[in-house]
C-alpha cells in the first residue's frame, strides 16, 4: 500500500500542493517519500527514506519548480526502505518519472528483458522497470507519451495504480489503474490524480473514479479516459462528493474498522502476490527445523493457531502455537539452536512477542517474522521476514491483518507440504484455486451478509454473555470471533473447541443464551451438528456460520450467516471469520460504543 498524487496546475507551484496531499495520504505508507516536477522541459526529483516531515526537513520538498508534478509516499513491498528504492523512479535518460502503488508480479522477467536491451536499473523495486518500458515506447517505438504508457502497462501483470510525467510532453500526467485505487479531481485551478478521495477533498469535490483497466491522460484543463485493452474512449463525468472531513479520512465509512473489514478482498489479493522467493526461503527454514514455535499475542496468536492446523494437516509438520507472554515460562529452557521461532505480529513491536523472540535469539534459535510493518523491530531481528502487505490498520481491532496472516501461513504450509511431498498435485491445484478465489469470496460475504449480521446484532444486543464454538481449525475462528466481540462490544464471551463445552461450560447455557457456532462443511460437520443439538436441547439460541445451502444446520439454527460453498477445511478461517468481525462491529455500534477506540486498549502493546 502506497499513496500516489499528481497535479497539473494552470499556474503556480505544484510542489507544495503535492507535499500537502502526501501528508493526507501518509496513512497509506510512510517509510519513504518523493516528488518529481517538470519545469522548462527539465525533470526535477527529490526523494528519500523516512517520514514526510523528516524528509522535508532535510530536502525541502516545496522548492521544486514547475506547475506539474507527482508525489509518492511509500509502504515498502519490493526493496527495503532506502533512498534508491523511494519513488519516483526514472528511466535511463531521466526524462520520465513514475510513481506506483501495487505489486507487479512479472517484474523480474521484464527487468531482465530491459537489462538485456541495455537499460540500467538502480533500485530493487518492481516499479523502476515501468519507467524504462515507457522509455522504449517513446524512443524505440516512437509512440506518443500516453500511448507509450499504455503499451507499458499492457505488459504488467499484477496490481497497479501508476502516475507518470515526461519531459517529452511536459504538460501531461498519464495514469493507469488495475486493482489499486485511483481517482481524478477536477478543479478550476487544474487537474489532480490520487490514491483516494480524501487526498483531493481540500482541492476539489468534483471527483472521477478510475476503473480497473483504464488509462487517463490529464492536462491542465481536461482529462481523457481510455480502456487499456483497446484504447477505446470512455466518457465519464465527475461526481460531486460531499463528505465531511471525518468521513473523508475514513473513505466514507463511519469507522476505520468497517473500512478495514471491507478492504479484505484487496488485502487478500496483495498477500497472494507475495514474492515467491521469501515464501520459499521461509518454507525451507520451517521444513528443516527440529521444532517450530509459532509465537504471537491476541489476534496474531489466533492466526498462529490456525497456522498450526494447516502445517499439520497439509505438511505433516507439528508446530507449537504459543502465546508470546508464556513462551519463555513454558518453552524457554527447551528452545535452542535447532529451534525455529516464527513470530507473527501485525505491528512487529508487541513487547511480549519481542521478549520471546529475544530470549530465543539468545539461545541461538532461528527467528522468522511475519509482520505488516517493514522496518519494525521484528523485521530487524528476524533472519527472514515476510511483509504481509495489508496496508496500515488504524482500527484497534485487528481484522484485515488477521485474514492476511492466515493467508500467508496457508501459503507457507502449502510450500512446506510440497517440499515434503505430502500433497498430491490435485490437492495442490485445488487449494491453489481456492486461495485465488479468496478475495472474491470475501467480497461476496461482505456484500451478501452484512445486512443480515446487522439484524442479528440488533436481536442479541442485550445478551449478557456469548459462547463461541468451533471444531478443528474452526476453534481458531471461534477464538478470534470471541476476542473481537469482547474487545469492542465489551460482551463477556467464552470460546472453546466444541468438544470441550460438555466438560463444564455447557453449565452456563440456559434458554436464550447465544451460542455462535462455526460450521464449515469439513470432516467435523457431523460432530458439530451433535454439538448444536446439545446446545438446542438446553434452550440456547444458536447463531451458525455455515456454507451456503447447508440446510441441515440452517434448519437447526435460530440465525445463520453464509459463506460461499467449497472453501474446504484448511482455508476456512479466512472466510468464516468475516461474519464474526461484522458481528462484533455491529454489536459495538448497536450498543453505542466507538469500535475504533475500545476502552483500555492500544493498537500496539509495547509494555509487558
Ligand atoms: C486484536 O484485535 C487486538 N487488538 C490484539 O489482540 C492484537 O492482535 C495483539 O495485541 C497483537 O498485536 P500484534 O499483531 O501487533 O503483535
Amino acid at each position: 500500500m502506497c499513496g500516489i498524487f499528481g497535479c497539473a496546475l494552470r499556474e503556480g507551484n505544484a510542489a507544495p500542493i503535492i507535499h500537502a496531499a502526501l501528508k493526507r495520504l501518509e496513512y497509506r505508507g510512510y517509510d519513504s517519500v518523493g516528488e518529481a516536477t517538470i519545469s522548462d522541459g527539465k525533470l526535477y526529483v527529490k526523494k528519500d527514506r523516512g517520514k514526510i516531515d523528516a524528509v522535508h526537513k532535510i530536502h525541502n520538498l516545496d522548492d521544486l519548480p514547475g506547475s506539474i508534478g507527482i508525489g509518492h509516499t511509500r509502504w515498502a513491498t519490493h526493496g527495503a526502505p532506502l533512498q534508491v528504492n523511494a519513488h519516483p523512479h526514472l528511466d535511463c535518460k531521466k526524462q520520465i518519472a513514475v510513481i506506483h502503488n501495487g505489486i507487479i508480479e512479472n517484474f523480474t522477467e521484464l527487468r531482465l528483458e530491459l537489462e538485456a536491451r541495455g537499460h540500467v536499473l538502480k533500485s530493487k523495486t518492481d516499479t523502476e522497470m515501468i519507467a524504462h518500458l515507457i522509455e522504449d515506447g517513446l524512443n524505440v517505438g516512437n509512440l506518443k507519451f500516453a500511448d507509450a504508457v499504455l503499451e507499458a502497462v499492457k505488459k504488467l501483470e499484477g496490481s497497479y495504480s501508476v502516475a507518470v510525467i515526461s519531459t517529452n510532453e511536459p504538460d501531461k500526467i498519464v495514469c493507469a489503474r488495475n486493482e489499486s485505487p485511483l481517482v481524478i479531481g477536477v478543479a478550476a485551478e487544474g487537474l489532480y490524480c490520487a490514491s483516494d478521495i480524501p487526498a483531493l477533498l481540500p482541492l476539489t469535490k468534483k471527483i472521477v473514479i478510475v476503473e480497473n483497466g483504464e488509462l487517463v491522460t490529464l492536462s491542465r484543463d481536461d482529462f481523457e479516459i481510455r480502456k487499456i485493452v483497446d484504447s477505446s474512449i470512455v466518457e465519464r463525468k465527475p461526481k460531486l462528493i460531499d463528505w465531511s472531513p471525518e468521513m473523508a479520512v475514513k473513505d466514507g465509512y463511519p469507522h476505520f474498522m468497517l473500512k478495514e473489514i471491507h478492504e479484505q478482498p484487496q488485502t487478500l489479493r496483495s498477500t497472494l502476490r507475495l514474492q515467491e522467493h521469501y515464501l520459499d526461503l521461509m518454507a525451507t527454514f520451517l521444513e528443516r527445523a527440529r521444532e517450530v514455535f509459532l509465537v504471537a499475542c491476541g489476534t496474531s496468536y489466533h492466526a498462529c493457531l490456525a497456522g498450526s492446523y494447516m502445517f499439520s494437516k497439509l505438511a505433516f509438520l507439528g508446530t507449537y502455537p504459543v502465546i508470546a507472554s508464556e513462551c519463555v515460562e513454558q518453552h524457554g529452557k527447551s528452545i535452542g539452536i535447532d529451534s525455529t521461532i516464527l513470530a507473527v505480529s501485525q505491528s512487529g513491536e508487541t513487547s511480549d512477542t519481542l521478549a520471546a523472540v529475544m530470549t530465543a535469539r539468545e539461545r541461538a534459535a532461528t527467528i522468522l517474522g511475519l509482520t505488516n510493518v517493514v522496518d519494525s523491530t521484528l523485521t530487524r531481528v528476524s533472519r527472514v521476514y515476510i511483509d504481509q502487505q495489508s496496508g496500515p490498520e488504524i482500527g484497534v481491532a485487528a481484522t484485515k491483518t488477521f485474514t492476511s496472516q492466515v493467508s500467508v501461513l496457508a501459503q507457507l504450509a502449502l510450500r512446506v507440504a510440497k517440499k515434503r511431498g505430502k500433497v498430491s498435485q490435485d490437492e495442490m491445484d485445488y487449494l491453489g484455486e481456492r486461495l485465488k478465489n479468496l478475495p472474491n469470496d470475501a467480497e461476496t460475504i461482505i456484500r451478501r451478509q452484512e445486512e443480515k449480521v446487522r439484524h442479528i446484532a440488533k436481536k442479541y444486543k442485550d445478551a449478557k454473555a456469548f459462547l463461541f464454538l468451533g471444531r478443528g481449525i474452526s476453534t481458531a475462528t471461534a477464538y478470534e470471533g470471541r476476542l473481537k466481540l469482547m474487545e469492542i462490544a465489551y460482551v463477556p464471551a467464552i470460546a472453546l473447541p466444541a468438544g470441550e463445552s460438555k466438560h463444564g461450560p455447557i453449565g452456563l447455557v440456559e434458554p436464550g443464551f447465544p451460542v455462535v457456532i462455526v460450521c464449515p462443511k469439513d470432516e467435523t460437520h457431523k460432530t458439530v451438528i451433535g454439538n448444536i443439538m446439545e446446545m438446542k436441547a438446553r434452550g440456547a439460541s444458536v447463531i451458525a456460520v455455515v456454507e451456503e445451502g447447508d440446510q441441515e444446520i440452517e434448519k437447526l439454527a435460530d440465525d445463520y450467516v453464509e459463506v460461499p460453498k467449497g472453501i474446504g477445511e484448511v482455508l476456512s478461517p479466512i472466510l468464516f471469520v468475516i461474519p464474526l468481525q461484522l458481528l462484533a462491529y455491529c454489536m459495538a455500534v448497536e450498543k453505542g460504543y466507538d469500535p475504533d477506540m475500545p476502552r483500555n486498549l492500544a493498537k500496539s502493546v509495547t509494555v509487558k
